[in-house]
């Protein structure tokens, strides 16, 4: 064997493998979106259900806690609030629909439909406004004192339901429980 040959030999071979490996390369950047989807990494499986300790929520504050990567609104009402929502008409409500995921499907907005308790101490809600998605503004914001969006003008009452704006539907209430008198339960 020449000396040439020999090189040839060996560029050759480099070839193949450079190709191969480009190959590979390729094959699994297309797999990795699909594993990766039908494997949800563990920070999220954890993170499907949340323990919430509310012992610290004082009446007419709130706590935002982060669930699935949204914003959730936990609100201990003070009896203005309550009241407040309580004394809305359905025919005044653009949404007369509850949005409670705890509920059947077709339960009607009046404010024991939207909270944890019958009292109504407690509202747990999306923090999402259902226009576009931003996060809307608390603690009595807006025309109806309960919370505003000011990307376009959004305005909820006390029990989170949309009151005037772009918004189409109220606030949706996730899945939560009490688990014990001072914590909830988030999915
Ligand atoms: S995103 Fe809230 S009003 Fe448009």
């Amino acid at each position: 064997m020449s000396h040439a040959d020999d090189h040839e030999g060996t560029r050759r071979d480099f070839l193949y493998y450079a190709t191969a490996g480009a190959g590979a390369v390729t094959a699994g950047a297309a797999v990795w979106p699909l594993v990766n989807q039908m494997n949800p990494s563990a920070d999220v499986l954890a993170l499907s259900t949340i323990r919430v300790d509310v012992s610290d929520v004082a009446e007419g504050t709130q706590l935002t806690v982060k669930w699935l990567g949204k914003p959730v609104f936990i609100r201990r009402r003070t009896p203005e609030e309550i009241e407040e929502a309580r004394a809305v008409e359905m025919g005044d409500l653009p949404d007369p629909i509850a949005r409670n995921e705890n509920l059947d499907g077709a339960a009607d907005a009046e404010d024991q439909n939207r909270t944890m308790d019958e009292n109504g101490e407690w509202l747990v809600m999306m923090g999402v406004c259902t226009h576009l998605g931003c996060v809307p503004l608390g603690d009595g914001a807006g025309e109806y004192n309960g919370w505003f969006c000011p990307c376009h003008g959004s305005h909820y009452d006390t029990a989170g339901r949309i009151r005037k704006g772009p918004a189409p539907t109220n606030l949706p209430v996730p899945p939560a429980e009490f688990v014990d008198e001072t914590t909830i339960l988030l999915g």
